[in-house]
């Protein structure tokens, strides 16, 4: 386990790429633990105390390296498309995957914490949406705010201004997941 101070509130980035997101947010906010999990290495920059890297990839239940409802938020920005982009399976199996990989990211939030989870639109209603609806999780989705995307959501963003008939899929939503009533087992294909 991660030994992380467990007075402050723990924020996790699975999947932060190169950490812009919470390098910042660790600066202005040093009350906060952020942590980032992601397969690349350490960004070239110093890192703020209150920030840990920990590099790791998302594959299964039990990859993220937490106690259980240890985490008090999470956010996946536009990191499950790219999961989704080297997965090698049909989308019904990855539906499955998903549903595996995000019931490990429940496990370790706490009661009452939430997931926020940002992608283009036609993934997020594509493969997302029917995923959660199997996943028994109570969530919301809305139009991503801009002043909450990271640079790669506001390419996405963009790209629909730019032609926004063409680029219709490219919209980025936000989907929030509570964790509020999750009842999921660690296999949810099998409880039902
Ligand atoms: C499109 S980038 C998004 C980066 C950043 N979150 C942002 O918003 O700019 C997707 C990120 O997901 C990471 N990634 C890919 N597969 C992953 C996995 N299985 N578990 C965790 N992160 C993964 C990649 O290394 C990459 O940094």
């Amino acid at each position: 386990m991660n030994e992380i101070n467990q007075e402050k509130p723990r924020l996790l980035d699975v999947g932060a790429g190169f950490g812009e997101l919470f390098i910042d947010r660790a600066k202005a906010e040093p009350n906060k633990n952020f942590i980032v999990f992601e397969p690349l290495g350490f960004p070239d920059q110093e890192l703020p105390e209150n920030l840990t890297w920990i590099k790791g990839r998302l594959t299964d239940q039990e990859s993220l390296p937490f106690q259980d409802g240890s985490i008090d938020g999470v956010i996946l920005n536009f990191s499950l498309s790219t999961i989704y982009a080297d997965y090698s399976g049909s989308d019904q199996e990855f539906g499955e995957y998903l549903q595996k990989i995000l019931t490990g990211v429940l496990r370790v939030l706490k009661d009452g914490g939430e997931m926020v989870i940002r992608e283009e639109r036609g993934f997020c209603l594509n493969i997302l949406e029917p995923g959660l609806n199997g996943l028994g999780v109570d969530f919301v989705i809305t139009p991503a705010k801009e002043q909450d995307l990271s640079l790669t959501g506001q390419e996405m963003l963009a790209d629909y201004y730019f032609d926004p008939e063409k680029n219709h899929d490219s919209l980025p939503l936000q989907v929030v997941i509570s964790k509020t009533g999750f009842a999921g087992s660690a296999n949810p294909q099998k409880s039902q």
